[in-house]
């Protein structure tokens, strides 16, 4: 298993150029099943979890080819309906597969994706938005048997804004006759850019962004090269690996009203925050201030993925910070490897209470879930010593060679293979 060495207590200071997010490209592939034709996605992240959907569009009868940063999509040899146990089982948006799958076959066989690090990670509101739509879903033996032969148009109501089940039903709705509408849809900004994926294929969507979606099927898509937005996720990751080492970080390719929540939180600490058409720069204070209280909350609330991050950089700023995390169960589990760190964190249900201290020392620690793996590097850099984070494959997941992009910034932190 392979980890990050990070000797901690340098200043870190240049650019990150950002690709395209994570969370975008992976509903975005899914959809590219739907049209008559291959699609290339341009500035495509080489993530563990991208390359995972791609190989489980390959087991569909697709031949996805990675070259020079655009995954290019083939779908015409699509012959299968049955999702790969194991594939499926290894990411969660595998989940995002049966929209597109009810929608050019009529039938899907998806096994019953597991909980994950951070939560039980139900997909009953999946489930729901696609029976509303008129699927037949026969759950056994953990594995789902979807028929869509009654598939129609129709309203999709969710009691909460799940992302993944939004993107299901925007991707499930497109080649349906008639006009379906998402209520209480999801509007992160990657929804937005399913959106405008769908329509460059030749969709009908709008209202993405807002509450409302509303979906006119089409009787066909064309395939199309399509750029996805940059990650707000590993943008805000770099920003905070500044704020809590200290030093500048700027951000290129981005888009900073993604970020608002993000920098907001920032300035609150003694950042200064400058932003520019797509760029975002940070120069962090002497020592950081606490932010008073963070709450997660989809958007436009903070974004939980950025939940554990900002915690690392709060560990040591001057004064109290409050911590509340409202989307998942349990995504707090990178508390028990900061307090290894000298961190002082109480921890009451969803809520941390983070007393800085002045300076954390190294520590063997555990990457158990992305973002909090992610958070335990940001805390390395900021510590004194030596900080060894096991387990590095999971930030693999959804940052492409996180090391090579802190090096470039100037921090001490290499790979290694673990004892
Ligand atoms: C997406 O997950 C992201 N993943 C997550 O990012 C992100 O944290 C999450 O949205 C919230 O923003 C991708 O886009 C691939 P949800 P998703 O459905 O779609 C509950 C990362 O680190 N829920 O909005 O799974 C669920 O348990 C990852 O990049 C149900 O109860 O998120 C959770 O508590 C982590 N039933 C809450 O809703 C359902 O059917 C939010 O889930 C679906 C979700």
């Amino acid at each position: 298993m392979e980890g990050f060495r990070v000797l901690g207590g340098e200043k870190i200071e240049g650019e990150v150029c950002l690709q395209g997010a994570k969370n975008a490209v992976l509903p975005i592939l899914a959809a590219a099943l739907l049209p008559e034709g291959g699609c290339a996605i341009r500035s495509c992240p080489d993530i563990r979890d991208v390359r995972a959907m791609a190989q489980i569009l390959d087991t569909l009868g697709c031949r996805c080819r990675m070259e020079n940063g655009e995954m290019q999509i083939d779908n015409s040899g699509l012959c299968r309906w049955e999702m790969p146990e194991g594939l499926s089982k290894q990411i969660r948006s595998s989940v995002f597969l049966l929209g597109p799958i009810l929608a050019k076959m009529r039938r899907a066989t998806v096994p019953y994706p597991g909980g994950c690090e951070i939560g039980l990670r139900p997909i009953d509101l999946h489930l729901k938005g696609l029976r509303a739509l008129g699927v037949r879903i026969e759950e056994g033996g953990g594995v789902l048997e979807c028929d869509g032969q009654g598939m129609h148009a129709g309203d999709v109501y969710f009691d909460y804004p799940s992302v993944g089940a939004t993107e299901n039903v925007m991707m499930a709705a497109a080649l349906l006759p008639g006009v379906t509408c998402v209520h209480n849809a999801a509007r992160e900004p990657e929804i937005e850019d399913l959106q405008g994926f769908l329509n460059a294929l030749g969709g009908r969507v709008s209202g993405a962004g807002t509450a409302l979606i509303r979906i006119e099927g089409v009787k066909t898509l064309r395939g199309a090269a399509y750029t996805p937005i940059p990650d707000r996720i590993a943008g805000g990751t770099y920003l905070c690996a500044g704020a809590a080492a200290g030093g500048k970080v700027t951000l290129l390719n981005a888009r900073p009203r993604d970020l608002i929540p993000v920098t907001e939180k920032l300035r609150e600490m003694g950042c200064r925050i400058h932003t520019g058409e797509s760029t975002v720069s940070l120069e962090a204070p002497e020592r950081l201030r606490a932010f008073s209280r963070l709450r997660t909350a989809p958007h436009p609330g903070f974004p939980t993925d950025m939940q554990a991050q900002m915690l690392s950089a709060a560990c040591c700023a001057e004064g109290t910070s409050v911590i509340v995390e409202n989307v998942f169960e349990n995504r707090l589990a990178h508390v028990a490897d900061l307090q290894r760190m000298g961190a002082d964190i109480r921890v009451s249900g969803r809520t941390a209470v983070v007393q800085g201290v002045r300076e954390l020392h190294g520590a063997r620690v555990t990457a158990r879930d992305l973002r909090g793996g992610a958070a335990l590097v940001i805390a390395g850099l900021a510590a004194r010593g030596e900080t060894l984070v096991e387990n590095a494959g999971i930030i693999d997941r959804g940052y492409a060679r996180m090391e090579d992009t802190l090096r470039r910034l100037g921090a001490r932190i290499d790979r290694v293979r673990e004892a």
